[in-house]
C-alpha cells in the first residue's frame, strides 16, 4: 500500500485531466465511474481518495457517489475520502461525513484549496499509518516489560544474559521505573526451581526486619509462639528479592552480610546453621554510594550485592514508552472495565508526551486506569488522564500512537454537545434543535445514532 497515492474519481474527463495535472506530486491514478473506482481501491489501496458525489447513471443525485464511498472504506477501511459535491449540496457532504468521509469540498473546485484538503488528509494518513505500524511492531512482552526504546530494550537483552548467571544484582532506577518487574524477569529466566520471595526492607521496623529475614525459633521473644521461617530460607533454590536495600538498617546489613559471605542462616533464638541456596536480587532508589559517603551504607555489602548493576531509565528518558505504555494499560484496564474500545485522543497523546512523569511507570498507570474510570465516550482526553494537554495539542498535530480518527473526534463532539444541549434544555428537543441550529428530525436521528435518551417533543 503506498502513502502516496492518490485516487481521482470524477465522471468529468476534464476535470480529471486538470486535477492530474495539478497533483503532479502524488501517483495519481483515475476513475469515471463507481465500478471503475472500486477497481482501482482494490488493486491500488490508494491513501486518499477525492470522489465526486455525482456519478453515472445518477449523475445529478449523490445515490451512486455514497454507494460508492461506502463500499470503498467497506475494502479499505483507512482510506481518506474527500467526497466533492454541488455548490448547493451540504446535505449530501454532510451525509458523507456521517458515512466516513474524511472531508467535503465544494464545486467548483480550486485546485489549490483542494490540494490543501488532500496533503491534510496524506499527513492524517501517515500518522494513522505510522501508529498501525508501531501497535503490530511492538515486540512481545518480555517478562511483563513493555517497551520500545532502545534504552529499556538493552535492559531487556541485559537482564537475560544475566539470569542465568546466578551473580548478584542491583537493580536501580527512580521509583515506580519497573524495578520489581525486572527482579521477577531475572528469577523467571533463571531456572531456578524455588520461589521469588520480596521483602521490603525500607517498609519493616528494624526489630522485626531481622525476624522477617533470617526466622526465629519458638520463644526467642516474647509472642515468638512458634517457629517461624525467615524469607531468607523460603527463597531456598530460588530469588531473594531485597527491595529498597538502601534502607537497611547497620545492624542488619552486618548479618546480610554475613549470610552472603558463608551462606547459611541461624534462625533469631536458634543455634542450627541451615545451608541456604539463593539467588540474591536487590533494588533501591538511592544513591548507595552517597550513603556509603555518609557512613550509612557497608561498602563490603555493596560489593557482595552489586556483582551486576541493571540501570532502568527514567520513563520520560525512552523516547515513545509513556505513549506505548499508555496503550497498554488501556487495554488491561479497558478490559477489565468491559471497555475495550476506548483509545487516547490526539490532546491526551500530547500531554502524555509533555508530561514529566515523576512517578514514572507506575503513576502513568494509575493515571490510565483513572481515565478509564472517567471517560465518557470512545476516546479518552488529556482531561479524564487528569493532566494538562500542552498549547495547540487540540488541532492534533504531531500526534501519534493511538490518535482517534477525525471522524472519532467529530462523533465525540457531536456526542458532547448533543448530551450538555439536552441538559440545557431539560430534555426538550425543540429547544435542543434550536441550541444545537438544526432540524427536529436531525436531533431525533443524532439521539438515535449515539444512543442518548430523548426528553420531550
Ligand atoms: N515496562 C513495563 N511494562 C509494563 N508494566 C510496567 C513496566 N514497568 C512498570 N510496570 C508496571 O508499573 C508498576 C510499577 O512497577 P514496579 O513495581 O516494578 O516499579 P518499582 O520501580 O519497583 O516501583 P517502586 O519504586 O514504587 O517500588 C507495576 O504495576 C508494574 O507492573
Ligand atoms: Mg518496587
Amino acid at each position: 500500500m503506498s502513502g502516496r497515492r492518490l485516487l481521482l474519481v470524477d465522471d468529468d474527463p476534464g476535470i480529471l485531466r486538470g486535477l492530474t495535472w495539478s497533483f503532479d506530486g502524488y501517483e495519481v491514478l483515475t476513475a469515471d465511474s463507481r465500478e471503475a473506482a472500486l477497481r482501482q481501491v482494490r488493486a491500488h489501496r490508494p491513501a486518499v481518495v477525492t470522489l465526486d458525489l455525482g456519478l453515472p447513471p445518477s449523475a445529478d443525485d449523490a445515490t451512486e457517489g455514497l454507494r460508492a464511498l461506502e463500499e470503498i472504506l467497506a475494502i479499505a477501511p483507512e482510506t481518506k475520502v474527500i467526497v466533492v459535491t454541488g455548490n448547493e449540496d451540504r446535505r449530501n457532504a454532510v451525509q458523507a461525513v456521517g458515512l466516513g468521509a474524511y472531508d467535503f469540498y465544494q464545486k467548483p473546485i480550486d485546485a489549490e484549496v483542494l490540494g490543501m484538503i488532500v496533503a491534510r488528509a496524506f499527513a492524517l494518513y501517515d500518522l494513522e499509518e505510522e501508529n498501525r505500524r508501531l501497535a503490530s511492531s511492538r515486540r512481545p512482552d518480555f517478562c511483563g516489560i513493555v517497551t520500545a526504546s532502545p534504552a529499556m530494550q538493552q535492559v531487556c537483552r541485559m537482564v537475560e544474559k544475566v539470569s542465568r548467571s546466578g551473580a548478584s544484582v542491583l537493580v536501580l532506577g527512580d521509583s515506580g521505573t519497573g524495578k520489581e518487574l525486572v527482579a521477577r524477569a531475572l528469577h523467571d529466566l533463571s531456572g531456578r526451581k524455588g520461589t521469588f520471595v520480596a521483602i521490603n526492607c525500607g517498609a519493616i521496623p528494624e526489630n522485626l526486619l531481622e525476624s522477617e529475614l533470617f526466622g526465629h525459633e519458638k520463644g526467642a521473644f516474647t509472642g515468638a509462639v512458634r517457629q517461624v521461617k525467615g524469607k531468607i530460607e523460603c527463597a531456598h533454590r530460588g530469588t531473594l528479592f531485597l527491595d529498597e536495600i538502601g534502607d537497611m538498617p547497620m545492624t542488619l546489613q552486618v548479618k546480610l552480610l554475613r549470610f552472603l559471605q558463608e551462606r547459611v542462616i541461624e534462625r533469631v533464638g536458634g543455634r542450627d546453621q541451615i545451608p541456604v541456596d539463593v539467588r540474591l536480587v536487590c533494588a533501591t532508589h538511592r544513591d548507595v554510594e552517597k550513603r556509603i559517603a555518609e557512613g550509612l551504607f557497608r561498602e563490603d555489602l555493596y560489593y557482595r550485592i552489586n556483582e551486576i548493576t541493571v540501570r532502568i531509565p527514567a520513563l520520560r528518558e525512552r523516547d515513545d514508552d509513556a505513549v506505548v505504555l499508555a496503550r497498554h494499560f488501556l487495554g488491561i484496564y479497558g478490559e477489565a472495565q468491559g471497555r475495550k474500545r476506548l483509545k487516547l485522543g490526539a490532546d491526551a497523546i500530547a500531554a502524555i508526551r509533555a508530561h514529566p512523569w515523576s512517578g514514572n511507570v507506575r503513576e502513568l498507570e494509575n493515571k490510565v486506569k483513572r481515565a478509564v474510570i472517567l471517560a465518557d465516550g470512545p476516546v479518552v482526553t488529556a482531561f479524564d488522564l487528569g493532566i494538562q494537554a500542552p498549547a495547540g495539542a487540540e488541532d492534533g498535530d504531531g500526534a501519534g500512537g493511538g490518535l482517534a480518527t477525525l471522524r472519532e473526534l467529530r462523533d465525540e463532539a457531536e456526542r458532547r454537545a448533543l448530551s450538555a444541549a439536552l441538559a440545557a434544555a431539560d430534555g426538550n428537543l425543540s429547544e435542543v434543535a434550536k441550541l444545537l441550529g438544526v432540524s427536529r428530525p436531525t436531533v431525533y436521528s443524532l439521539l438515535k445514532q449515539h444512543n442518548l435518551q430523548g426528553g420531550t417533543a
